[in-house]
């Protein structure tokens, strides 16, 4: 088990699309294990493959009783609209209401590459949406104004220029 450097925005790999995965074998359970690891040790309730500069279509859900492990995950239903509190790994201290859909059906295969189906509503609808955006290269701030968006990329570059500075 290894634990994975997550990138922070505006890391451009974050835009990256993901390729479909088309070979299960233990090097992509080991590529899950690691990123579920990671997610539960930098406390986030999902992580993408591209969050750790990979281009797999895999991402991961832990909130409250839902363990998910998606592989090529595709939203194929949605209805409604909520509007609620996101953050992300890639956005440290970043948290912006964000507009969604209220229910999202999501068919994925898992690490064997057996097909499954979620039917999710509220966060946890959110949380898929939010993971499956990455996978295209979407990040959270796409659904805020160019204003907000140039804000937070500036807050974030500061932050990673402090960092430089004083490791
Ligand atoms: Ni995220």
């Amino acid at each position: 088990m290894s634990l994975m450097d997550v990138r922070i925005y505006p890391d451009p790999v974050l835009r990256k699309p993901a390729r479909e995965i088309e070979t299960y074998d233990r090097a992509l359970e080991s590529f899950i294990r690691d990123l579920w690891e990671t997610m539960l040790a930098f406390d986030g309730v999902g992580l993408a493959a591209t969050q750790v500069g990979r281009d797999l279509r895999i991402c991961v859900i832990s909130w409250k009783e839902h363990r998910l492990i998606l592989v090529n995950p595709r939203i194929v239903h949605s209805e409604g609209e909520q509007v609620g509190d996101e953050g992300c790994l890639s956005f440290p201290g970043i948290f912006e209401k964000i507009r969604r859909p209220q229910k999202v059906r999501v068919e994925a295969v898992d690490a064997e590459g057996k097909p499954f189906s979620v039917d999710a509503d509220g966060f946890l609808a959110r949380a898929l949406c939010h993971e499956i955006d990455h996978l295209d290269g979407r990040l959270m701030i796409d659904h805020l104004s160019p204003l907000k968006r140039e804000i937070i990329r500036k807050k974030l570059l500061k932050r990673s220029r402090e960092e430089r500075t004083n490791p």
